[in-house]
């Protein structure tokens, strides 16, 4: 412990008064200015049907070994195949214009599928490969290079939408004749099978939570014809409902091939229905334009072309132009590395740690791989769990450490406690970390300066808050125990959740657990893998955890439930008890009404000042403790054609749905020799299946 918050410990073991505790309390200001960075390469701003339409074209064309598939009577003819209006990429739009088949994307992850069904929850691997399999009603992605005046998702499986005069019924019309990888059609059975078997059924839970909440309380559902369906709300208008129809809320499983599985239509459980599309089975039906053909456990996942895909370019030519996907099985610290040294095609550079040396590298002249800067939105915040009302079956310890996280007193010193500038530099030095206050990122488009609430570094505040909330070194060990009566009068001890498959993510972590115990808190770190780190998460069982946060502090329209406990499981460390009980603190309670006021709201001049009062609660009762923010660089090899300018690594989503993957090409004199599984497509659906081959 350092010599000044000694003093202060000292201080307290003597009895000080509560006045004299006052004068150590530094007190909140506005957020420190971040370092200039600016962001490399400007979009080109267009309007959302200046990128794609549907509509018939006289003629379509494949690649020629998939023709070989047709005329071995193998495949139907591609008009066949695709829609009668399929999704038409105009080739104005497109940075390199039209493209040529062939090669390869050779992504590096370093998350594990658990299996394929993401509509049951199980997780891919990330990195891109769930982005690319599942296809959603809308899709937000590439909105970074959309016109402000036209911001609203764009189309994908839903190719429009009506309201109805009072606002209270949305139509919505699917594009009609696409069909799964497996030549099913898609069509409102799958609509069906999502809503009432997925989204109602709250024993399922997709892989990136939706539930009846994300599309509002009391919202239903109706089938209306094989490509129409309506959707009835309890307030006119909430157009958030076209962004939750985006990735990952309204991504709809083959119900063809999981029905069956599901309890609610003869299946044995729903532990059977959650892992029935194990990773070891190939070619399992997807509306993506590529299938998993190929899995070697902790080697690779191959995936082929969809002949089935409901996409083409102006020319007619049926998308993808690459043939075959790639998702190396590695870590992300590699992912960086293999992208920089050409051994990988693509990275998000995200983990600071890995800047300089990729930045070294990228400048020189031979470098294989381009990269460049987007905005700071790569962020990490600590979350104190919130919930004292008995979710994730807390013990007597750690039943007192949510009682604690509930004091702000607590939540404070914990945020005093913390250096920002040294965690920071811990990382990265140079101009791209900014030090963080929580919630809405600086920057980003409902982000307001002037209602965001910084608690700056302070050990002596810390000690004074934590004193205030009770605690104080009554062994004299240098480690606060809560208060007697309270888990025994023993030291404070909190874990903390962190995910184990990220360096930065580790080494924040290590940096809090030495700040905090610098302040008198001791804290044991919890490092699990990213798919148990998920479910621990989920299950509440933690006391406080760290992690990057997700898309709603960026967009603030998308998953905005999240932002708040809007719902029994929408917050990600404030969540229900098994009765379904939220025990909201009154803060917590504006903070949910600020939510839910502004999705219900389409005034934009309301919207605005809604979350500037969501930003203060956030940042002034400390939600989240943020930490460090600062900008992320998209890496690719410089074979690859139509990556759109400025596409940032995160922002409505990844930068794998930014740069509209079914639409990159690899001129013929750059294409490479990567493809393992030349001249092939998906084979039948099964376990020890692989691709085949016309002749
Ligand atoms: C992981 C990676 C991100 C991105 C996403 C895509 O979270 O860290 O860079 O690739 O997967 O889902
Ligand atoms: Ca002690």
């Amino acid at each position: 412990m350092r010599q000044d918050s000694r003093a202060v410990m000292a201080a307290l073991l003597l009895g000080a008064s509560p006045g004299a505790l006052w004068a150590q309390i530094v007190e909140p200001t506005a957020p420190p200015a971040a370092p200039e960075f600016a962001a490399q390469g400007e979009p080109v701003f267009v309007n959302r049907d200046e990128m794609y339409t549907y509509r018939a074209l006289d003629a379509y064309q494949e690649p020629e070994f998939v023709t070989a598939f047709v005329e071995a009577g193998l495949l139907p003819p591609v008009k066949e195949r695709l829609p009668a209006e399929p999704l038409v990429y105009e080739a104005a739009n497109m940075p390199d214009g039209v493209g040529v088949y062939g090669d390869v994307m050779r992504h590096v992850i370093g998350g594990r599928p658990e299996g394929w069904n993401y509509v049951g929850g199980q997780s891919q691997g990330w990195g891109g490969i769930d982005i690319g399999l599942s296809e959603c009603l809308t899709r937000t992605g590439p909105l970074f290079m959309v016109n402000p005046e036209d911001l609203q998702p764009l189309p994908n499986l839903a190719r429009s939408w009506e309201w109805s005069e009072d606002g209270m019924t949305l139509t919505v019309n699917l594009v009609e004749g696409a069909k799964w990888s497996d030549g099913d059609p898609f069509d409102t059975e799958d609509i069906r099978f999502y809503w009432d078997d997925v989204v109602m059924d709250p024993e399922v839970t997709p892989l990136n939570g939706a539930s009846q909440e994300t599309f509002g309380a009391g919202t239903t559902l109706e089938v209306t014809g094989p490509y129409t369906f309506t959707m009835t709300f309890t307030s006119a208008f909430p157009e958030q409902v076209l962004y939750a129809m985006a990735y990952g809320t309204f991504c709809p499983g083959p119900s063809h091939v999981l029905a069956p599985l599901h309890p609610a239509h003869g299946g044995e459980s729903y532990d059977a229905f959650r892992n029935g599309l194990p990773p070891e089975m190939m070619s399992v039906p997807v509306m993506g334009a590529w299938v998993p053909v190929e899995y070697r456990p902790d080697d690779i996942v191959v995936m082929r072309r969809n002949p089935y895909y409901w996409k083409v370019d102006s020319e007619g030519n049926q998308l993808p132009y690459l043939d075959e996907m790639h998702y190396r099985l590695s870590t992300w610290a590699d992912r960086d590395v293999q992208a920089v040294a050409g051994s990988g095609d693509f990275s998000n550079l995200e983990q600071a740690e890995n800047y300089v040396e990729s930045l070294r590298r990228s400048a020189e002249d031979d470098a294989p791989a381009r990269l460049q800067f987007g905005p700071r939105t790569i962020g990490y915040s600590l979350y104190p769990n919130l919930s004292g009302n008995g979710w994730g079956e807390p013990d007597e310890r750690e039943q007192a450490v949510r009682e604690l996280n509930r004091d702000e007193n607590f939540r404070m010193g914990v945020s005093q406690a913390i250096d920002r500038q040294r965690l920071g530099e811990s990382l990265v030095k140079g101009p791209f970390i900014a030090q963080y206050a929580g919630g809405l990122y600086a920057g980003t488009a409902y982000y307001d300066e002037a209602s965001t609430v910084f608690y700056p570094y302070s050990l002596e505040s810390a000690a004074a808050h934590f004193a205030e909330a009770g605690l104080a070194d009554t062994d004299g060990d240098g480690v606060l125990n809560f208060p007697e009566g309270t888990a025994g009068g023993q030291n404070v001890q909190l874990t903390l959740l962190v995910n184990g498959d990220y360096q930065t993510d580790k080494n924040l972590a290590e940096g809090v657990v030495a700040m905090l115990e610098e302040a008198g808190i001791q804290v044991a770190l919890q490092t699990l893998a990213g798919n148990d780190r998920d479910a621990t998460r989920d299950s509440g069982d933690w006391d406080w955890q760290v992690f990057r946060n997700p898309t709603e502090v960026v967009t603030v329209v998308q998953n905005t439930t999240q932002l708040a406990p809007t719902g029994p499981t929408t917050s990600w460390n404030h969540r229900a008890n098994e009765e379904g009980e939220l025990d909201l603190l009154p803060w917590e309670q504006e903070m949910v009404d600020a939510v839910n006021a502004f999705i219900a709201s389409r005034d934009p001049a309301e919207r605005q000042e809604l979350m500037k009062t969501y930003q203060r609660l956030v940042t002034e009762n400390l939600y989240g403790v943020g930490l460090v923010a600062y900008p992320g660089a998209l890496v690719i090899n410089k074979r690859f054609a139509n990556i759109p300018a400025g596409a940032p690594i995160f922002q409505f989503n990844w930068a794998e749905d930014n740069i509209i993957r079914e639409r990159v090409f690899v001129p013929a004199d750059a294409q490479g020799d990567h493809e393992l599984h030349p001249d092939t497509l998906p084979g039948p659906m099964g376990i020890g299946e692989g691709p085949v081959s016309a002749s």
